[in-house]
């Protein structure tokens, strides 16, 4: 079904993510039906730019970006229309009052009845200035309804995240706030509460009795980029646990919801973070988390600078761009079983996977003298393949008793003809139809950010080394130990 018409106001619209991320996705939507034809978009930023030139910086994004290919001239036209940009100063409220005038025409002349969703493609700092602007120049005022779309990261740590969520609540109502993870949006995410809930296989078994413990990676190969500015303060447990990892871990985890409902999920998955263990003093951080930076390094032939070498880094910087933890949740389901998490950056492979590891059938006579029975695993891979692996136990062909593992493989990413959409795609579609199940809820960002704050003050007090690792590396030796103090070890990644 196409969505409600609407006005987006994308603020930061000369930004990195509209290039790469919502332009496409806007233009996926449409193509696909989804969009209709009562929409407008506004662009927002500083910089001054007319509509053919903000309508070109879209194409060309498309071009580049886009999984559909603006090739029909005739399509094309059609949708750069709805589409005008104006320039604004964000910390002055004439301008708000200006955008609310080209808003009412907007509405007239695209049939809009008063829809309107602001995407604040912004640094978090801004948020309250532009949410209170947006209140005084009169733009939620309008007769139809009023939603925010906001970008990470939310806050700094658990007090500056209350800061502006204090803000923000002071103009919007929670159910309007749409706070984006944006690995809430990808398809195989989506896809754990179908492959946990659906299946007699996997039901049953989903509990400390028969897993023996959860290994999630979110493994990269690139560097901090052009993004030292902003990573070097913030660091891969701002940056990747606190969010989607904690996000991943909450949809393994969570117990199953009343319904399918966003209300009723999100109250399940808050209960997972609320159950998570917490690192209390540095001796418990030290012992649970690990973390690492790269130094110089090489991958594929290439030489590659250490993580202190790179633009808008601090050569003496102590900013982790590796961390893994063994983490514990401690309810009836899970006491017992340890979730080991671990991101980075500069690692040998692109991969976001999830291995559930079953225990092993009880030591028995029939096998387990002669041979060590490989366990049984579950792996769940979101990205760049989607698709999930099932290892299990067979009989060697042409041996009498030989045991041997064997995958069973669904590959949706390999299906031809299989296009999945981007994860964006789905979060604006689903905002715009006020579907928040994939989005974060403020007691859930709380709750994770009061997780990572403890590790991050211990380690601010000097907690727990921080390891160089080779850039093309799977990262710091002591990784591997916090998972062989336990009997067990990373399982390879494909
Ligand atoms: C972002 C982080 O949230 O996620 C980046 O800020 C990271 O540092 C990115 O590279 C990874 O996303 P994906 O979808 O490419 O796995």
């Amino acid at each position: 079904a196409a969505t409600a018409g609407a006005v987006y106001y994308l603020f930061g619209a000369t930004g990195d993510l509209a290039r790469r991320k919502l332009f496409p996705a806007l233009f996926s939507l449409y193509k696909e039906g989804k969009l209709g034809d009562d929409f407008a978009v506004v662009g927002l930023a500083r910089r001054p730019r007319t509509d053919e030139q903000f309508r070109s910086d879209i194409y060309e994004s498309i071009g580049e970006f886009c999984r559909y290919k603006a090739t029909d001239t005739e399509l094309w036209n059609r949708f750069a229309e709805h589409f005008v940009y104006m320039s604004l100063d964000i910390n002055n409220v004439e301008g708000f009052r200006d955008l609310n005038r080209l808003s009412g025409h907007l509405d007239d002349k695209f049939g809009i009845a008063g829809n309107r969703l602001f995407y604040l493609a912004l640094a978090p700092e801004l948020f309250g200035p532009v949410s209170f602007n947006l209140r005084d120049g009169g733009l939620l005022e309008s007769k139809g309804w009023h939603r925010v779309v906001i970008e990470k990261p939310f806050g700094y740590d658990l007090p500056s995240a209350q800061e502006l969520n204090d803000q923000i609540t002071q103009v919007f109502r929670e159910e309007d706030i749409y706070r984006i993870d944006h690995y809430l949006g990808k398809e195989m995410v989506q896809n754990i509460e179908v492959i946990r809930f659906a299946n007699a296989l996997f039901e049953p078994l989903w509990n400390n009795k028969h897993i023996a413990n959860v290994q999630i990676t979110l493994s990269e190969t690139v560097g901090v980029e052009d993004r030292g500015g902003y990573y070097d303060k913030s660091g891969a447990l701002r940056d990747m646990g606190q969010n989607h990892m904690l996000q991943l871990l909450t949809m393994i985890a969570m117990e199953p919801p009343s319904r399918l409902h966003g209300e009723d999920i999100r109250d399940e998955k808050v209960k997972v973070l609320r159950s998570l263990r917490q690192y209390e003093t540095d001796e418990d951080v030290r012992a649970h988390v690990v973390r690492g930076q790269y130094g110089s390094g090489e991958a594929r032939g290439k030489a590659l600078p250490g993580y202190r070498e790179e633009d808008k880094v601090d050569p003496q910087s102590a900013t982790e761009t590796y961390f893994a933890a063994r983490v514990l949740v401690d309810n009836l389901r899970w006491a017992g079983v340890p979730f080991y998490i671990r991101t980075g950056k500069r690692l040998p492979v692109k991969t976001t996977e999830v291995v559930v590891e079953f225990k092993n059938i009880p030591n028995n006579v029939l096998f387990g003298q002669r041979h060590d029975l490989a366990p049984n695993l579950l792996v769940i891979r979101v990205n760049p393949m989607e698709g999930i692996y099932l290892k299990i136990n067979a009989k060697q062909p042409g041996s009498d008793t030989a045991v041997q593992p064997v995958a069973m493989e669904f590959c949706q990413s390999c299906q031809i003809g299989l296009n999945t959409p981007e994860a964006y795609e789905r979060l604006i579609y689903d905002a715009s139809r006020g579907d928040a199940t994939y989005f974060t809820r403020w007691d859930e960002v709380s709750e994770a950010w009061r997780f990572v704050d403890k590790i991050a003050a211990a380690w601010k007090s000097g907690a727990g080394d921080l390891q160089q690792y080779p850039a093309g590396s799977w990262g710091p030796e002591r990784s591997h130990e916090l998972l062989g103090e336990d009997g067990f070890h990373w399982w390879p990644v494909n």
